[in-house]
């Protein structure tokens, strides 16, 4: 038995926020579908409070590196991409993807000095990624974002992508890993099952639920019907989820991997990303897995407007008032704060193996009570 004294029962709980760290997290982040960035063109991104320029050599190598050029600071993202460089509009000094400056057409010598910041880039599966490390470390091999089959597969759609900007700290969304409840008041949702284990690098969250009658869309009547989904969603890394995503419909299952992936524009926002496959069965052949890996991506993206509208108005949070029925937050932010040191200063506990299955008795009854009095409400209304 806990005791609180009576005092400590009416203290004001007051709400505790550190100020913002500049600092970006180490890891990879998928900065979108790598085909938008190969048109030989170089590209500007905004990203761990910097500007990037993005662009492809002839050999088919994707180069990101920071846009300014050490010459006299030239916005290299409003260059041309010559051969493998990058030549810079202000005196057409060229950079190569290693960050190194290739040539200087007008001199003889290259100064020694000559080099900028570039970040190591991966093309996996129809993404860019690039490796963040304030360190300057090159990344560990076991840390690569695990490979998608489904993606690389005819009998998979493409991606349906998405992004938007989301003018929050990245942490918000982060902590939607273990908060089982806000599925249910902000998207609509019904989890029946919610657990998470986190380990080393990756953090999981296993969600099941089932369909909600009252907040469904009316469906057209030849549309199937939802019963429910599973989800096991990962993070590898501080901003890239795979979530393998089944919906239940009577008759069939539909397979999918959603992808939910951010990075960070500055402290204060991020580029929040969405990507959605569909398996084609002889149930969602042809167009019709296209069609509805469309509709999905236009249900995650409302989603993503769900959270956004909290975060807009909510107030940052260090110490968040928990009770039994609340997912691990701390443990959460724990993992997540590997992600924000040095490697030397990752304390065991920010990686050790963490599980916690949410005893989900009593959100499911007073949820299906909600969800009954909605329907009661709602035919009472439709009645008078
Ligand atoms: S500023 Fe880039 S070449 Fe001079
Ligand atoms: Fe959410």
């Amino acid at each position: 038995m806990i005791h609180v004294t009576a005092a400590e029962s009416d203290a004001i709980r007051v709400i505790e926020a550190e100020e913002i760290s500049t600092r970006f997290a180490r890891g990879w982040h998928c900065l979108g579908l790598s085909d938008g960035f190969k048109d030989g063109k170089p590209h500007t991104i905004n990203a761990f409070g910097q500007k990037l320029v993005v662009f492809q050599g002839e050999d088919g190598k994707i180069n990101v590196l920071d846009a300014y050029c050490r010459h006299m600071g030239g916005d290299l993202s409003q260059g041309t991409v010559k051969g493998n460089e990058l030549a810079c509009p202000f005196h057409d000094w060229r950079w190569g993807g290693d960050g190194r400056c290739k040539q200087i057409p007008y001199s003889r010598r290259v100064p020694l000095r000559a080099r900028t910041a570039a970040w190591q880039t991966a093309d996996q599966d129809g993404m860019l990624f690039v490796w963040n490390d304030p360190e300057g470390n090159p990344p560990p091999p076991e840390v690569m974002v695990p490979k998608i089959p489904g993606a690389t597969r005819d009998d998979w759609t493409d991606w349906v992508w998405n992004k938007t900007v989301v003018h929050t700290n990245v942490r918000e969304v982060i902590d939607n890993v273990v908060d089982m409840a806000h599925f249910f008041y902000i998207h609509h949702s019904f989890p029946t099952f919610f657990k998470n284990v986190f380990e080393g690098h990756v953090a999981t969250q296993v969600m099941n639920g089932k369909s909600r009658p009252d907040t469904a869309r009316p469906a057209s009547s030849n549309a199937p019907v939802l019963t429910g989904n599973s989800s096991v969603a990962s993070y590898y890394g501080p901003s890239f989820m795979i979530d393998d995503l089944t919906y239940h419909y009577e008759g069939f299952d539909l397979e999918s991997v959603l992808i939910n992936c951010h990075y960070p524009i500055d402290e204060n926002s991020f580029v929040l990303m969405s990507g959605i496959i569909a398996q084609r069965s002889d149930k969602l052949p042809g167009d019709a897995a296209d069609q509805m890996a469309k509709t999905m991506s236009k249900f995650i993206l409302s989603g993503f407007d769900q959270d956004v509208e909290i975060w807009k108005h909510k107030a940052r949070i260090d110490n968040p008032l928990l009770c039994e029925e609340d997912g691990p937050v701390y443990q959460l932010r724990r993992w997540y704060e590997q992600f924000y040191v040095d490697v030397a200063d990752i304390d065991p506990e920010m990686t050790a193996r963490f599980e916690h299955e949410l005893d989900t008795t009593r959100p499911v009854e007073s949820w299906q009570r909600e969800v009954e009095e909605n329907i009661a409400r709602r035919e009472k209304a439709a009645s008078s």
